[in-house]
């Protein structure tokens, strides 16, 4: 019986580019997001230029109730998966004063209570091997003043998949979270990488290449993949530091910067 890929966030700028390289490999696909025509022409667009079976079922993330309808669609299909890669994210970043109890709700769940369920829901839906990718960022790294909630939901899927990367360990998955720095995806997201100068440049790294190299990673079975030379370097040589340096030094820069698309 043939595999799929369930793919979450597929419209986004990282999305599409996971949806190309997966049906690059010959993967047959499931994708979601939240805007059921931008997932219909995506998945016609699929359809035409790649011999796979591409299907789509629009769902909310951050709603159980919505994810349970995206759960039953797939059981009535009646799929088995080899791999899922959960994308969606909301990069809400502001002060958090500046917050409503709904955006906490929202950016809390899409970026991690999402993940964690599909994740449990791929294991009753599994092909005998399974490869679960998740995009976390750089961002998660440290605790980033002003882009707080954001930070710590990254971080907690770094947490939460290396451990179950453990107990999955002797069942034939492979468990990887991907850190990428900057990807020039939404037009806001552009303008904040611009507007970063040259450390904007150098920690940017185009969709395509971090869908393909984390995928390369997680064949591996890497526990993280920080996609970039620098980001890479960043991540190292920062290591040492005082965290209330590192976080005296992100508080000064990001304060300046307020984005929500969501
Ligand atoms: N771009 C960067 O610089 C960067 C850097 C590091 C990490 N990341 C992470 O990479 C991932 C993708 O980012 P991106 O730049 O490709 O973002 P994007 O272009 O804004 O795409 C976001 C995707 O997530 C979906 N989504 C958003 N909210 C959702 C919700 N409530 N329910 C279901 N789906 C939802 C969107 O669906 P619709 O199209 O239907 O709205 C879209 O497919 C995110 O997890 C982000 O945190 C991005």
């Amino acid at each position: 019986m043939s595999t799929y890929t369930l793919i979450t966030g597929a419209t986004g700028g990282l999305g599409k580019a996971y949806c190309r390289a997966c049906a690059e490999r010959g993967e047959n696909l499931f994708l979601t997001a939240r805007d059921g025509e931008r997932l219909a022409a995506l998945t016609a667009s699929l359809r035409t230029a790649y011999a796979v079976d591409v299907r789509y079922f629009p769902c909310m993330l951050q709603d159980e109730r919505a994810r349970e309808e995206l759960f039953n669609a797939i059981r009535g299909e009646g799929l088995l998966f080899s791999r899922l890669i959960n994308v969606a994210g909301a990069d809400i970043q502001k002060a958090f004063s500046e917050y409503t109890q709904e955006k906490i709700v929202l950016q809390t769940r899409v970026n991690f209570e999402a993940a964690v369920s599909l994740a449990r829901f791929v294991l009753d839906v599994r092909a005998p091997a399974l490869e679960i990718l998740t995009v976390s960022s750089v961002s998660g790294i440290y605790p980033m003043p002003y882009f707080a909630l954001y930070s710590a939901t990254k971080k907690a899927l770094e947490q939460f998949f290396s451990a179950l990367r453990v107990e999955l360990k002797d069942k034939n998955v492979k468990v990887t979270t991907v850190l990428p720095g900057g990807m020039p995806t939404r037009k806001d997201i552009c303008e904040q990488i611009e507007g970063q100068g040259i450390w904007g440049k150098i920690a940017t790294k185009s969709p395509s290449f971090v869908a393909e190299r984390s995928l390369r990673a997680a064949a591996k079975n890497k526990r993280v993949y920080i996609p970039g030379l620098a980001n890479k370097l960043m991540a190292f040589f920062t290591a040492p530091l005082p965290l209330s340096w590192k976080m005296k030094f992100i508080a000064a820069r990001w304060s300046k910067i307020s984005k929500d698309a969501f």
